[in-house]
């Protein structure tokens, strides 16, 4: 058997100490398949004494994480601890720069300064790889980067937070409302204590713009992801949406387009979306994450699987631990640093779409003759208006209404004729309908 591939592991949490178990249990089994076995030398965390369930006698302990980068008996190292900047995003660019290869499943770092570790991996002849940062479990990079790498991606979308769809999916089991199943997700383990990357959509646009790189070939571009999380969404959205046939999911879209001046542009958006009941990615409930990829040879294919967790998540950085040891070292981003375009934001003002808008109104008569009156002096066609009969607490009714398709600059425009109007008691929900 081939020398082993030396592993210097920084982060024992939750992914960290599964992938010991995995390398542990797996061992052997990965070590025929890679061709030489994956052996774990260092290991760092900040406490030394925690007990982690796991056995770390065999390793070298390191206090200080950073200097993994340094040991002459490492081939590479596996970055996981998370944070867009700090310790990991020192030894991200120390491991690279002393040019070992850098496993990672860390998607706040790869949004923020993948472009720069990319270049600087590639600039040394080492391999970088995140597959584990985006929809853990599932391979759903390697099948863009590899089984899919004969297409032309035309849209790429999803479900990309399993924190969110578990509360979306749970509000709409048991028709309770956000905050108390947040609470209720926090104590089961599937929310953070502080859950605002979650919630926000945050994370969802990490991974999204991550995805969107590959797919098109874009320079990552994390800033320009329109991003809206679930904590607006109250249980009677959910039902409205049921009752039109539809499921709210947060999803992640990316697809391309032609911009004015016959530029390629990106558009990247993350918020909920209606999902109607017979599309793949209304089926998928609590913390799974789906993704789908449309090929212009392929059609669509969908990945979907365990976005978290430590096993799921292990799984996919030992997937990349063992491309390392066959001698894969591959693109970061598929093609060269320097080969990936700058796509310009695409503006989202002429996309078609039909929309589902909810209004808090106050009680009294004439708000639904103003909100129609503002659609239509904005050019929404209004296909189905529904106010809901008994009053909300405080005296509010919701009034919810779904468009017909029409450009998305006309539905903005509606909003802002409504701005400021004494008859909304809170400013207005939009979400799009997803179409099958
Ligand atoms: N959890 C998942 O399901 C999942 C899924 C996909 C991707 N990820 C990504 O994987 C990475 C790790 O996530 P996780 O859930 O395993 O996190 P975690 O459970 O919070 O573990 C983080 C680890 O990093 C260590 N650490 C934190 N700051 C440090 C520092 N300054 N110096 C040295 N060690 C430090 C911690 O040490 P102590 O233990 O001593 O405190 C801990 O062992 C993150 O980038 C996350 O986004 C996680």
């Amino acid at each position: 058997m081939a020398e082993p591939l030396r592993i210097a592991l920084a982060g024992l949490g939750t992914v960290g100490a599964g992938l010991i178990r995995l390398i542990q249990a797996n061992g052997d089994l990965i070590a025929r398949r890679a061709g030489r076995p994956l052996e774990i030398v260092a290991v760092s965390a900040r406490d030394r004494n925690k007990d982690r369930g796991v056995d770390l006698s065999g390793f070298a302990w390191e206090d200080d994480m950073t200097a993994m980068a340094q040991r002459q008996d490492v081939d590479v190292v596996v970055e996981l601890v998370g944070g867009s900047d700090g310790p990991a995003l020192t030894l991200a660019r120390n491991t690279l720069a002393s040019g070992k290869a850098l496993v990672t499943a860390n998607k706040a770092m790869i949004a923020h300064h993948g472009l720069a570790l990319a270049a600087s991996a590639e600039a040394q002849g080492v391999a970088l790889k995140f597959e584990a940062a985006v929809a853990g479990g599932i391979p759903v990079i390697k099948g863009l980067r590899e089984g899919a790498a004969a297409n032309e991606i035309e849209r790429i979308y999803g479900i990309l937070n399993g924190t969110c769809n578990y509360i979306l999916s749970t509000m709409e089991d048991t028709g309770r409302d956000f905050g108390d199943v947040l609470k209720e997700a926090q104590e089961l383990g599937y929310a953070e204590a502080d859950p605002t990357f979650d919630v926000e959509g945050i994370d969802a646009a990490h991974k999204l713009s991550i995805l969107a790189a590959i797919a098109f070939g874009a320079k990552i571009d994390f800033a320009s992801v329109e991003t809206e999380g679930i904590a607006r969404l109250r249980a009677a959205d959910i039902e409205q949406a049921a009752a039109l046939g539809y499921v709210i999911r947060l999803i992640g879209i990316a697809d391309t387009e032609t911009g004015a001046k016959g530029e390629d542009t990106l558009f990247q958006r993350v918020c909920p979306y209606l999902v109607p009941r017979d599309h793949p990615l209304a089926n998928v409930g609590g913390p799974t994450n789906a993704v789908v990829a449309e090929g212009n040879f392929s059609g669509r294919l969908l990945f979907q699987g365990a976005g978290a967790g430590d096993g799921p998540t292990a799984s996919a950085v030992a997937a990349d631990l063992i491309d390392i040891a066959r001698g894969e070292i591959g693109m970061p981003f598929s093609v060269p640093v320097g080969a990936l375009e700058a796509m310009p934001r695409a503006d989202a003002g002429h996309r078609v779409a039909r929309d589902y808008l909810r209004f808090m109104v106050a009680d009294r008569p004439g708000v639904l003759a103003e909100i129609a009156a503002a659609m239509r002096d904005a050019g929404v066609s209004i296909e189905s208006l529904i106010q809901r009969g008994r009053p909300e607490e405080g005296g509010e009714v919701m009034v919810s209404l779904v468009t017909h398709e029409g450009p998305e600059a006309h539905v903005d425009r509606a909003l802002e004729l409504l701005e400021g109007s004494p008859s909304l008691t809170e400013p207005p929900l939009v979400m799009q309908l997803l179409e099958s």
